[in-house]
């Protein structure tokens, strides 16, 4: 299945290219951005473990998307503690703009729980961050290969594109006509992502 519909987050992209380009230039800068996004993924794949443990809908799927998740988080933690050359936990001084990452997971997930509930609600708040996982991984692949950095997101990638299809599939199933209520759930999405970006800028010297 092919994604049905698009997303042109393209206002920010040369924003978020110029900051990725800043970020792997400085080794300091990189271990702590690598961090942070192992703290994304860390969030991500405990919010599916909170919200879809109670309803008697954990199915093998949800499961492989929680292991999927939380070694994404491990990936990115091993890559930036290489960088590092220290074991990191998450703190302040370890990750950028940690309340703006923390709080765009938690505004976006606050959002669509609001208007959708249980299975939909996981489905919902999945494919959003999806299909900006997704469009982000791209373009930082981009940007570290120009960087002469060698951390290869493909098999990453691979797995949050299977996501993004399963996200679809899954809601179809449901009876959910994603064009009516995706659009709403992306353009907040959007304001909150364009919010992080603006954090993680101000947090480079
Ligand atoms: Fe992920
Ligand atoms: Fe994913």
């Amino acid at each position: 299945m092919g994604i049905i519909f698009s997303f042109p987050p393209a206002t920010c992209e040369p924003r978020l290219r110029a900051f990725l380009a800043r970020v792997c230039a400085s080794s300091d800068l990189h271990w702590r951005f690598l961090n942070t996004l192992s703290l994304l993924e860390h969030i991500g794949a405990r919010k599916i473990m909170a919200t879809q443990t109670e309803g008697g809908e954990l199915c093998g799927d949800t499961l492989r998307h929680i292991a999927e998740e939380a070694r994404h988080a491990w990936f990115f933690k091993r890559q930036a503690e290489a960088a590092a050359g220290q074991a990191l936990s998450y703190d302040g001084a370890s990750i950028m703009a940690g309340p703006q990452a923390r709080a765009y997971m938690a505004r976006l997930d606050g959002t669509i729980a609001r208007s959708s509930h249980g299975a939909r609600a996981y489905l919902y708040m999945s494919l959003v961050i999806e299909l900006r996982a997704v469009w982000f991984y791209r373009i930082y692949q981009d940007v570290l290969t120009a960087s002469g950095k060698t951390i290869k997101l493909g098999g990453l990638l691979a797995e949050e594109d299977r996501h993004l299809e399963e996200m679809q599939g899954q809601l179809g199933a449901l009876g959910e006509d994603l064009a009516v209520r995706l659009a709403d759930f992306t353009a907040y999405e959007e304001i909150r992502f364009q919010a992080l970006l603006s954090a993680l800028e101000r947090s480079c010297p």
